[in-house]
Formats: C-alpha cells, sequence, structure tokens
C-alpha cells in the first residue's frame, strides 16, 4: 500500500488494541489475567482485525499503581507469567500478523527498584542523582509547591538522607532524572532489551512530565481551577511540556530506526492541541503516532466534534497520522460516558476517521463502567483522593472482559474471586452472546475492522468534512483513488432527512451501526435514523 510518497507502514493503516493484561484472560486461577490467557484468545484478537496489541506494563512490580511502578523492566511479573511466556505470546501474536507494543514508563520506578534503593541509601551513593532529591524548604517542609496527581504534594521526605523526592503519582512512584546521561541510556538499554526480543515498538507513559524545571521554581495558582481536582490547582508550568523533553523522545525514536522492521513509537500525549503536534518531531523524529485524547474530553455534539477534527487535521505536519483514542484504562467507558446507542456511533467514528485509532479491551462489546464498592476500589488515584473517587475511579473501567455465561463469565475458574469484580451486566454483555448476534456491538466492531482493512479511503484516504445543514449530524468524506466514501452519523439522537445530492445522486450502504440497512440510497434524500451511523460508498 502506498501513499504517493512510499509504501504506508502497517502502524499507518491499522488498529491498535489495548490490553489491560490484569483483566483480560486468567489462565491459572489466581483471579488475575496473564499472559497465557491472552495466548489462549489469540482466535479473539485474530477475529477483531487488529494490526497491534498494546498491552498495559506487564513487569516486576510491586502493583501499587498496577504495573506503571516499575521494579525490574526487564523482567515479567509473576502474576503475568514468564519470559518464556512472554515469548510465547510474542511468537502467536507474530504467526496471526498482529504487532506486540509493550508500555515503556520512563518517568518513574517503583520505590524498590534497585536504582532508588541505592539512590535513597546515602547522599554520596553514585545512583543517588538518578532520582530527583532536593533539600527542605529553608522552613522546613517540601521544597516547593510542586503536587501529585494522585493527591497531595509531588514530595516525600526520606528520613535517612535528610532530603525529598519527587513523584508526580504515588509516593511509591520516585521520578528519574533523565537529564542524567547514564539514566537517559538505562531506559535505551531497556529498549533495547525488548526489541532484541523481538517486540513492534512501545506506547511511552507521560511523555509530557519526563523533564522538570531545572530550578524547581513554584508554579502559580491555577485562576480557572474548578475547585475540584486538587492538582488542576496549580498551573503546571515547571513541571509539564518543558522543551528539552523532546531530546529525550528523539533519542527513543532513534533507537527504535535502528531496528529493522517497521518498530513503532507511540506517545501518552495527555496534552492540548498545540503542545501535541510538537511530538511528532521537528523533523518528523519523535513519535510516529501522539495520541489524540481529544474525542476522550469531547461533549457528545456533533457540530464541536467536527470543529475539534478540523482543528487538528488543519494544524497537522504534513503527511503526519493522527492517532485518535476514545478510552483507555484511566477513563470512563465510552458507553458510560455517552449511552449504549451512542457508544456504536462513537466506534463508527473511531474508526472511519483518518489515522490509527487505539481501540481499549472490551469497548468492542460496549462494556460500561464498573461498580465498585468502596472496599474494593484498587485504584490509587481514587484511594488517595476519595473527592474525586466519588465522581470516577479508574477501577470502573479495568473490571474483567466477559468471555461467555460461564462462572466468572470465563474470564476466571469458579470458585475464584476476580481482583476486580465483573460489570453487572456480564450475563447479557459477554464475548460469546454477542459472537452469536449478527447486529451486536461485537459483530458492528467486527464489521467496522473489517471495512477498513479492505477499503483504501478509510485506512489511508484522505479526509474532507461535508457540510449536511443537519443540526447533529457530523459528516465527512474519506477518499483513496476512485474510491469516495461518505461517512454520515446522528449525533442528536433524532432521525434526519439529509440532502447531499452535489456529492453524486446515489450510494451504496456499506454498513449502518444498526445493522438493519443494505442497497442504494438517494443522497438526494438520505433518511438517517435515530444514533445512526451510515458509511456509504459514492458511486
Ligand atoms: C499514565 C498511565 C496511568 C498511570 C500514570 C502513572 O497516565 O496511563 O495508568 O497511573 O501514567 O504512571
Amino acid at each position: 500500500m502506498t501513499d504517493g510518497n512510499g509504501t504506508l507502514a502497517w502502524w499507518q493503516t491499522g488498529i491498535i488494541y489495548q490490553i489491560y493484561p490484569l483483566s483480560f484472560q486468567d489462565s491459572d486461577g489466581d483471579g488475575r489475567g496473564d499472559l497465557p490467557g491472552i495466548l489462549h484468545r489469540l482466535d479473539y484478537l485474530a477475529d477483531l482485525n487488529i494490526a497491534a496489541v498494546w498491552l498495559s506494563p506487564v513487569f516486576a512490580s510491586p502493583m501499587r499503581d498496577f504495573g506503571y511502578d516499575v521494579a525490574d523492566y526487564t523482567s515479567i511479573h509473576p502474576w503475568f507469567g514468564t519470559l518464556s511466556d512472554f515469548d510465547r505470546l510474542l511468537a502467536g501474536l507474530h504467526g496471526r500478523g498482529i504487532k506486540l507494543i509493550l508500555d515503556l514508563v520512563p518517568n518513574h520506578t517503583s520505590d524498590q527498584h534497585p536504582w532508588f534503593l541505592e539512590s535513597r541509601s546515602s547522599r554520596d551513593n553514585p545512583r543517588r542523582d538518578w532520582y530527583l532529591w532536593r533539600d527542605p524548604a529553608p522552613g522546613g517542609g517540601p521544597p516547593n509547591n510542586w503536587l501529585s496527581f494522585f493527591g497531595g504534594p509531588a514530595w516525600t521526605y526520606d528520613e535517612t538522607t535528610g532530603q525529598y523526592y519527587l513523584h508526580q503519582f504515588t509516593p511509591e512512584q520516585p521520578e528519574l532524572n533523565l537529564r542524567h546521561p547514564a539514566v537517559l541510556e538505562a531506559m535505551l538499554e531497556v529498549m533495547r532489551f525488548w526489541l532484541d526480543r523481538g517486540v513492534d515498538g512501545f506506547r511511552v507513559d507521560v511523555p509530557w512530565l519526563l523533564i522538570k524545571d531545572a530550578g524547581f521554581r513554584d508554579e502559580p495558582e491555577n485562576p480557572a481551577w474548578d475547585g475540584i481536582d486538587p492538582h488542576g490547582r496549580l498551573l503546571h508550568i515547571h513541571t509539564a511540556h518543558q522543551p528539552e523533553l523532546h531530546r529525550i523522545i528523539r533519542a527513543m525514536r532513534a533507537v527504535v530506526d535502528g531496528y529493522p522492521g517497521e518498530r513503532v513509537l507511540i506517545g501518552e500525549t495527555n496534552v492540548p492541541e498545540e503542545e501535541l503536534v510538537k511530538y511528532y518531531g521537528a523533523a518528523r523524529d519523535e513519535f510516529h503516532l501522539p495520541f489524540n485524547f481529544r474525542l476522550i474530553y469531547a461533549p457528545w455534539d456533533a457540530r464541536k466534534i467536527r470543529q475539534m477534527v478540523e482543528t487538528y487535521e488543519a494544524i497537522l505536519p504534513q503527511r503526519a497520522s493522527p492517532a485518535w483514542v476514545l478510552g483507555n484504562h484511566d477513563q470512563p467507558r465510552i458507553a458510560s460516558r455517552f449511552g449504549p446507542d451512542a457508544a456504536r456511533v462513537a466506534t463508527m467514528l473511531l474508526l472511519t476517521l483518518r489515522g490509527t485509532p487505539t481501540c481499549y479491551y472490551g469497548d468492542e462489546l460496549g462494556m460500561e463502567n464498573g461498580v465498585i464498592q468502596r472496599d474494593r476500589i484498587r485504584d490509587p488515584q481514587a484511594l488517595n483522593q476519595p473527592g474525586i473517587s466519588g465522581v470516577f475511579n479508574r477501577d470502573e473501567a479495568r473490571t474483567p472482559l466477559p468471555w461467555d455465561t460461564s462462572p466468572n463469565a470465563g474470564f476466571a475458574p469458579e470458585g475464584v474471586d476476580p481482583w476486580l469484580p465483573l460489570g453487572e451486566d456480564w450475563p447479557m454483555r459477554n464475548v460469546a452472546r454477542q459472537a452469536a448476534d449478527p447486529r451486536s456491538m461485537l459483530a458492528l466492531f467486527r464489521a467496522l475492522t473489517r471495512l477498513r482493512q479492505c477499503h483504501p479511503a478509510l485506512s489511508h484516504g484522505s479526509y474532507e468534512s461535508v457540510d449536511t445543514k443537519a443540526d447533529g449530524v457530523f459528516a465527512y468524506k474519506r477518499t483513496a483513488g476512485a474510491e469516495r466514501l461518505l461517512i454520515v452519523l446522528d449525533f442528536a439522537g433524532s432521525e434526519h432527512l439529509l440532502d447531499s445530492g452535489e456529492l453524486a445522486d446515489g450510494a451504496e450502504i456499506l454498513l449502518s451501526t444498526g445493522m438493519r440497512r443494505t442497497g442504494r440510497v438517494d443522497l438526494r434524500r438520505l433518511r438517517l435514523l435515530s444514533n445512526e451511523g451510515l458509511i456509504l460508498k459514492i458511486s
């Protein structure tokens, strides 16, 4: 496949599927998903028509932040299996033509990582400045006013050496000093370890935080603070978006580029758009795919989403691929945000926009936020900030994937207590049921991913908004060569009669979200049903 400028890489045309490994499939009866469990479900993954799996962290970890606190970057946590299990999974995925992307967490380690144990042992330990240590403020207390995302100050005092260390998440996640050449080199070495083993790339955690102000200056108050999210009280001008971080990303990219095959570097760039585009790199030498999180925060409003897509298309560097996401392990489920009907339309949107979509496990079933009783909350962000957990805690988006109607939904053996409770609707919403229903969300997801594979206009065609003049409708054209597709989506929950006669007289329905309509339609009198999305082939 080519875009006229050379061959397109798999990550420009394919779909990425995020697995939260603790919740995918338990194979050893401990109530937690693991690598052999994923291997056991290869058929399912292959049937999703995805190009790659991105695995949230599976490395050795005390699990204070469920793997985002790494104690050894090159070994597998026993909950998930062994390095041999990992190799088997990698070979199994590759055997099905599916790539594997790992999560790289370079900003912080676990406080149990040997590097940190050494660093905290004495002020003159050779690894002391691998982390960010500061003296107390002159009058005592933390060195500055920086805040943790998970509540409280970003500093913890360490008795042994009488200094504070920086952590913007839990106190058990001390932040590395990536300005130190040896630290950066150690992280690049971690990447080489996995690339040598054959992995196809990395999703890099919190890249916008990698470098902090060298002077450790206080951050100013945020005049627009909503009064709810404690971390939002300050403007993060000294902890986020420091220009120097791009040098770190370029070094990571150079490592990835040094390997044969098409390896990919993806960024968790949960940042404003004007920052986001910088992560492609001035010489296109940073992330191949910096995630765009705007769809996650956008209201379900046709006009606003159209505007957002157009703005992003306009500011993207030339020939850059957008990388849209609708959900992930930190965010409420799409089906809970927009409702089950709109979730079908949202999935059509995600899978028909230009660029590389990343889908979160379970969204293909329309999974909703789980109900987590207070005493079962595991998410450290929620536990540390009860005010926020009343609104959403991340466990709600991390419940086990329901496979069938057997005990524990086929996720774990009978009698085992899954690490998080199954969503309450699992007897009705599970893979087996949906696989047997030709109009289920799963059937829609598979039809959409198949269409993307078969239609160049969808996988890599150009994008152009179409004005339907109807409130609550978002429409756009995707074009590649002679193929012209029209996507029409209702956001308003109402029926419309549209006139798109200026495009052509008629078109053929390739797919409707309701999966009932097929055949030809008159574009001068196109009926769009409530909560419906259509993919039309203009002819
Ligand atoms: C990222 C991860 C999140 C984690 C945090 C700290 O945002 O997605 O789950 O808690 O980084 O590593």
